[in-house]
């Protein structure tokens, strides 16, 4: 799709030699680590900080120096794509199932810019909200969940029988809360005991949002 290529390469912007970047994970951040290679193999030297095993496989396949928040707790800038981004820049984030390590590196770094498509931007967010969950306290967690008057749905994938299961061996579900109105309010009700972390990424941590179109990149600030 163009259209993710050319968000991917109008966040190239954001990369300076001697980096370190936090990589988020899915078809997007494909694009832009594409693109990456291509600058790396003419000089430029920066190291990434994955977020998932499918983006540490990706770097490791383009010759990119990957490192960990251990060396480098403290990124530079961490690049990463989004499922929806509301007006306010509020994002529903982990359709491919890594939230935990994107919410993770998303707010260690200095800057966070979003990288999407135009398909991405709606008025409210409003699709099931992904969480990862650990295995012992699925039961409680979905019983909290229905109490809540919402539905918990295990994620399905493919080639193995439901749930999926993160890269850090929990479970991935998603909730139906229907539309989002308060982005603040739901994203705290989903911190249950036993939920790691949810997918609703508030506009407080985005720095900026680079929007892809057809014949373009436009970048949305706050
Ligand atoms: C991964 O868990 C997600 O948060 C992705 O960042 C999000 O789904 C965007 O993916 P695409 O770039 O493939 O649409």
């Amino acid at each position: 799709m163009i259209e993710k290529v050319r968000c991917a390469e109008k966040a190239l912007e954001y990369v300076e030699d001697g980096m370190v970047i936090g990589l988020g994970s899915g078809t997007t951040v494909k694009e832009f680590i594409k693109l990456m290679a291509e600058k790396i193999e003419k000089g430029l030297r920066v190291e990434v900080i994955p977020t998932s095993i499918d983006t540490h496989l990706l770097a490791v396949e383009h010759g990119i120096k990957v490192t960990d928040l251990m060396e480098h707790p403290e990124p530079d800038v961490c690049i990463d794509g989004a499922d929806q981004i509301d007006r306010e820049f509020n994002l529903i984030k982990g359709g491919g199932g890594a939230l935990t390590r994107e919410k993770i590196v998303a707010y260690a770094s200095k800057k966070f810019v979003v990288i999407a498509d135009e398909s991405k931007l709606v008025e409210k967010l409003s699709m099931p909200v992904p969480v990862e969950i650990l295995p012992f306290a699925l039961g409680s967690v979905k019983k909290k969940v229905e109490g809540l008057g919402f539905r918990l749905n295990l994620r399905e994938g493919m080639g193995k029988l439901k749930p999926v299961i993160s890269d850090n061996g929990n479970i991935i579900a998603d909730v139906d809360t229907g539309t989002v109105e308060e982005p603040e309010k739901l994203e705290k009700t989903l911190r249950i005991s036993g939920v790691i972390e949810n997918g609703i990424f508030l506009a407080e941590m985005v720095d900026a949002v680079v929007v892809g179109k057809e014949d373009g990149a436009v970048v949305l600030r706050k």
